[in-house]
């Protein structure tokens, strides 16, 4: 099974999700700064030690895709545990399974493009 992961976490986090990533070996990571708001959506939320008035947020969203259902729970865990302050704002994670992959170099799919180390 194909599954990705999309985590939207604190911009501040970026190295410790980052690190927590590489630990476990993932073999492969996407990251970008999106904006967006979750349920406090006009409300105050802290970013970087001061409070602001949101409308939209910066975020960083990492993507992750795996080969099983083993690595997507490691990968969730692994990420959970980064991100979390315990405050409001502290992100999601979502995971679904994806119909393909392929690696452009070798016409690998499915399994054999994102295997894990071994
Ligand atoms: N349902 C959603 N769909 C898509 N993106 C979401 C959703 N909820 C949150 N996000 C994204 O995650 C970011 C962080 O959300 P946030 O942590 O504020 O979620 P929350 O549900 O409000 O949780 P909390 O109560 O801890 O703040 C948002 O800025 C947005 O980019
Ligand atoms: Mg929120």
């Amino acid at each position: 099974m194909i599954i990705k992961i999309e985590a939207i976490v604190r911009s501040e986090r970026i190295e410790d999700v980052k690190d927590a990533l590489h630990a476990i070996q993932v073999n492969g990571i996407t990251v970008s700064q999106v904006m967006g708001y979750g349920q406090q959506r006009g409300y105050m939320e802290v970013v970087r030690g001061t409070q602001v008035d949101v409308q939209m947020v910066p975020k960083v969203k990492f993507e992750i895709v795996v080969s099983s259902e083993e690595w997507e729970a490691k990968t969730i865990d692994a990420i959970q545990k980064a991100a979390y302050t315990g405050e409001i704002g502290d992100g999601k994670i979502f995971s679904y399974e994806i119909r393909t992959a392929m690696k452009i170099r070798t016409k690998e799919t499915g399994y054999d493009a994102i295997q894990e180390q071994e």
